[in-house]
């Protein structure tokens, strides 16, 4: 189980529904290996020109994973730049992928329409999807599964990520000596038509889609720091109680004596998130009658995201007190990580170089050819 995140500040409670609890049930499924990374560079593909904030910005992202109850006894937590196989794995992977599957990826276009307050037009932008390949490929052991949990949004990346590993794999896999002259594409072609079985130097992961429970921001728009809609996992009481207080209802109920829908209104839904059932039944019924009116029924929603939130505020401050710490369970994690990432790389560098079967013909000569 492989999945990360970019360093883009402290989390909110967006993150959390989104992944973080997924996250942590996948960390607590014996069935599962779990590496959970935060991907630096993947900061650097779309503002290299700041890069002041990486450094603060992924110790903050270590301190919310902890604080959100990820286990560095039962995960790996590491850092994509400490592990540089990385890297090396992305350059092997972008000698064999079309440049028209980087420019097709949607997110690539749509990005460059949209953002105009960063410089986009970089090799490292448009390889965004191929690093990100590269990251999750690297914890595949043949002939064991390869999972990454994400959101919808990520959905295309991971698609991409296995046709990459199936290219690569027909690339540089065994093939028989008939078809070793072919042009690639010509040669992927027969071998699928012939059934010659591809062997498995990367592993084809496959997508576990996080169903998330529906959590808008305060004004009802997508969650975002961006947005100042959010509540941030490290957010204090007063200022939570403020923004529940501030924060839209079904439009349709103007006045307090109107009935109102549930189902449309964002209190309601983080009401589904964070009250006991019983309350959530009570507004479910009063509001559409206009028996509880808003004021009240923000408070009460406030008061179950205050308690909720109360623990992991609390780990948040303790690991926040001490950075050493988080620094050293990233570090030994990064360490972990690396070692499953350099037994991948030896297997596709002797997969492409063949130096192992050079140097044991070169040891198998007379001496005189060795000297
Ligand atoms: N692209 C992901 C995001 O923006 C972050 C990411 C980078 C990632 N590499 C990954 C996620 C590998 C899952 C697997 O959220
Ligand atoms: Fe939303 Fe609650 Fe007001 Fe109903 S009573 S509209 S659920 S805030």
């Amino acid at each position: 189980m492989l999945s990360g995140m970019r360093p883009t500040g402290r989390l909110h409670i967006g993150h959390y529904f989104g992944a973080l609890d997924n996250w942590v049930k996948l960390q607590n499924d014996p069935a599962y290996d779990c590496f959970y990374f935060v991907a630096d560079w993947h900061a650097l593909t779309s503002d290299y020109a700041d890069t002041t904030q990486v450094a603060q910005n992924t110790l903050e992202i270590g301190i919310d994973w902890l604080a959100a109850g990820l286990d560095p006894g039962q995960s790996t937590l590491f850092v994509q730049s400490q592990v540089p196989e990385h890297a090396e794995l992305h350059l092997l992977l972008s000698m064999i992928t079309p440049l028209g599957w980087l420019e097709r990826v949607p997110t690539y276009k749509e990005q460059l329409d949209n953002v105009k307050d960063k410089d986009l037009h970089t090799y490292g932008f448009l390889g965004y999807p191929l690093l990100q390949t590269a990251d999750i490929v690297m914890y595949g052991e043949p002939g064991a599964g390869l999972f990454v949990p994400v959101g919808e949004d990520q959905a295309p990346h991971v698609e991409m990520s296995r046709e990459i590993v199936r290219r690569f794999n027909g690339a540089f896999g065994a093939v028989p000596e008939k078809l070793r002259g072919l042009e690639l594409d010509h040669r992927l072609s027969v071998m699928a038509n012939e059934k010659i079985p591809v062997q498995e130097v990367l592993v084809e992961p496959g997508l576990l889609l996080t169903t998330t429970p529906r959590i808008p921001g305060t004004d009802g728009r997508k969650m975002s720091k961006s947005y100042g809609n959010a509540v941030m996992l490290s957010e204090d009481d007063a200022s939570i109680r403020a923004k529940a207080r501030n924060m839209m209802t079904d439009p349709a109920r103007k006045r307090r004596q109107d009935p109102g829908n549930p189902d449309v209104c964002p209190v309601f839904d983080w009401h589904k998130l964070f009250s006991p059932q019983g309350t959530i039944d009570r507004v479910n019924k009063e509001c559409r009658t206009a028996e509880i009116g808003c004021v009240d029924c923000k408070g009460l929603m406030a008061d179950a995201l205050v308690k909720w939130i109360a623990p992991v505020r609390e780990r948040r401050a303790e690991y926040e007190a001490h950075p050493g710490r988080v620094l050293e369970i990233l570090d030994e994690g990064s360490k972990r990580a690396r070692q499953v990432a350099q037994q991948t790389m030896g297997r596709v560098r002797e997969t492409i170089f063949a130096w192992q079967k050079k140097r044991d013909e070169i040891a198998a000569m007379p001496r005189s050819a060795v000297t």
